[in-house]
């Protein structure tokens, strides 16, 4: 056990947390549902919240609690990776909370006190999706927006009786005719402000990737036309039971992908697909949809919110200056020798 800098005691994170963890858990879920009614009520259970933790150990997630007297007020775990995102830690939404009293020193401390060794382990990328009502305490600690997690009650949208006029609902054979439009969510995503590395893979599992879509019987895949061809696609998967989750209701269905050809747009297509899915996914006893999209997408960041999505969790990033792990990086002294460093 280590004493943090702010007064909390820490320690390392043992299958003996998982209750308080669970706990804590529950009551910061209890805290969003409050805001966020959508949300599925399971998690406000400490049982539940207690599996999913049982999960993350299982899953490798390790990290710290604190401790006020012999109270956990605090735990943050991550889960370390390597590959496309670079070497990096993640700590998903179940990996972390606080007591409501705590503040937001609690998570500076045991950010301090773990991400010294994620340096020392070469992970510069620190990755972390946190539910609205976190969001503070990690903007602080230099994290930035790149994922918006956005949830919307389908209980006020009409059932349809027909498709709008040239929506209808796409088949397999339909892949040529989208081709055109099966990279522009890619293309909406590598390009500025969004900068998102994308690979040669991702673009070259786009055409198998729609093709098993459009197979799906599950999956509701719309199209737009208009005489010259198809100019827009919706695509609405219904969520698996085993990604229910924090931020995915039990029984919901996810908006997945959703583009317009470039001058179709402005005209209504997108809203009228959108429109139209979700009227469809009511009449087939959907009552909450899921979607998320890049924070720096100026399309989709406007779009989404004006159709009615809620944004409810985030996905932030927080690079480190490569440097760090340099010789020329000079740490200085430690905090408790009295002396506060360089910075
Ligand atoms: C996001 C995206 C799908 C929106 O599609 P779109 O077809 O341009 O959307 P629409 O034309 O329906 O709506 C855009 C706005 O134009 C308005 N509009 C303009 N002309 C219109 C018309 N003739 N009829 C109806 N609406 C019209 C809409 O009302 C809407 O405004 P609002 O949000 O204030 O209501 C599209 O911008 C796109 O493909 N982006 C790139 C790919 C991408 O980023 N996808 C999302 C990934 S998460």
């Amino acid at each position: 056990m280590c004493v943090g800098f702010g007064g909390a005691a820490l320690e390392s994170f043992a299958p003996d947390h998982f209750r308080a963890a669970a706990e804590l858990l529950a009551a910061r879920h209890r805290r969003d549902l409050a805001s966020e009614p959508s949300l599925s009520p399971s998690f406000g259970d400490p049982d539940t919240c207690g599996s999913l933790l049982v999960q993350a150990w299982e899953e490798g997630a390790r990290g710290a609690v604190a401790l006020e007297g012999n109270t956990v007020v605090g735990y943050l775990l991550a889960r370390s990776g390597d590959g496309l995102r670079g070497r990096h830690c993640w700590t998903q939404p179940q990996d972390a909370a606080c007591s409501l009293g705590a503040g937001p020193v609690i998570m500076q401390q045991l950010y301090a006190h773990l991400s010294g060794q994620w340096l020392v382990d070469g992970c510069l990328h620190h990755y972390t999706v946190t539910p609205a009502s976190d969001l503070s305490l990690w903007l602080m600690l230099g994290f930035a927006h790149e994922q918006v997690h956005a949830i919307m009650a389908l209980s006020g949208t009409a059932r349809p009786t027909v498709p709008p006029p040239g929506v209808r609902s796409a088949r397999p054979e339909d892949i040529d005719a989208l081709e055109p439009l099966l990279g522009l969510v890619n293309a909406a995503h590598a390009a500025p402000p969004v900068f998102a590395f994308t690979d040669q893979p991702m673009w070259d599992i786009l055409r198998s990737g729609h093709l098993e879509l459009l197979g799906d019987p599950t999956v509701a895949y719309w199209v737009s036309e208009n005489p010259d061809g198809i100019d827009g696609f919706t695509v609405m998967r219904p969520v698996p039971d085993d990604e229910a989750s924090l931020m995915k209701p039990r029984g919901s269905v996810e908006l997945l992908l959703a583009a317009s050809a470039p001058q179709a747009r402005g005209r209504g297509v997108g809203r009228r697909l959108a429109e139209h899915a979700w009227a469809d996914a009511v009449s087939r006893g959907f009552r909450t949809c899921v979607t998320d999209w890049r924070a720096a997408n100026p399309l989709s960041s406007v779009f989404w919110p004006r159709r009615g999505f809620r944004p409810h969790a985030y996905r932030l990033h927080r690079i480190l200056d490569p440097r760090l792990l340099t010789p020329e990086h000079v740490p200085g002294l430690p905090p408790e020798s009295g002396t506060s460093g360089r910075r």
